[in-house]
């Protein structure tokens, strides 16, 4: 199988004034094509930290990342946004829709970025596969939570990323709308050959995954 995600030796410090925070340990962690694997472990013990690595969203203090056969630990901001647009999408506990935009340009935003030609018409196929066909013209605030999550998760999949990073995409959702999320999560990521990174707390949707890793402290358990 081919490796899309590979963390040789990663640590992250947060630093605060004089203060500095090992929170993330020296980890080694491939994550295959197509792989999907859950991320468990106590709260703090660096899970959020994991996927912003993942993510490009922080820089590793030392150690190096692969992705898709690219060194993005050396990247700039810049090109970590390009690879981020294209290539992952991301999905968090709250939501982080725009808030002035309907959930139908929430989507189709990211496809017009990335240049797609009908992003709009894409946008409304997706939501309406996500059961959104009555919610396309309302606003995020005019949205039930589980509503909110569906249209972040077809934002993070419209351009059929190589990676979803979801971080406890189900945590703030009832337990129907748990089991629609991630059967969407679970079901996309199959047809689009996505691999999976999933933190949850729910080891009904952990056991879905192919692989479970646990962290405790800044470290593979
Ligand atoms: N910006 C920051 N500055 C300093 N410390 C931080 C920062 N963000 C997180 N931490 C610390 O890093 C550690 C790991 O945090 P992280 O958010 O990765 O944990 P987590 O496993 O996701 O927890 P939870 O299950 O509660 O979401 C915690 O001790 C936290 O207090
Ligand atoms: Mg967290």
């Amino acid at each position: 199988m081919n490796t899309l995600l590979e963390l040789k030796q990663i640590k992250l410090h947060y630093k605060n004034y004089n203060t500095s925070v090992e929170v993330i340990k020296g980890i080694d962690l491939k994550i295959h094509s197509g792989e999907k694997v859950a991320v468990v472990g106590k709260s703090g013990s660096g899970k959020t930290s994991l996927i912003m690595l993942m993510g490009g969203l922080e820089k590793p203090s030392s150690g190096e990342i692969i992705f898709d056969q690219q060194s993005i630990s050396s990247f700039s901001e810049d090109q970590l946004a390009d690879i981020r647009k294209q290539k992952i999408g991301i999905v968090f506990q709250s939501f982080y829709l725009i808030p002035n935009y309907t959930a139908l340009e929430n989507v189709s935003l990211i496809l017009e970025i990335n240049g797609v030609g009908n992003a709009k018409q894409q946008a409304e196929e997706l939501l309406v596969q996500f059961g959104l066909k009555d919610r396309l013209n309302h606003f995020p605030t005019q949205l039930s939570g589980g509503e909110q999550q569906r249209v972040a998760i077809a934002r993070s999949m419209a351009v059929k990323p190589k990676m979803i990073l979801a971080d406890e995409p189900t945590g703030n959702l009832d337990s129907e709308n748990s089991d629609m999320i991630s059967k969407l999560l679970f079901e996309y990521a199959d047809k689009n050959q996505s691999s999976l990174v999933l933190v949850t707390h729910d080891l009904k949707f952990a056991e879905k995954c192919d692989r479970m890793i646990k962290i405790e402290d800044g470290m593979i358990v």
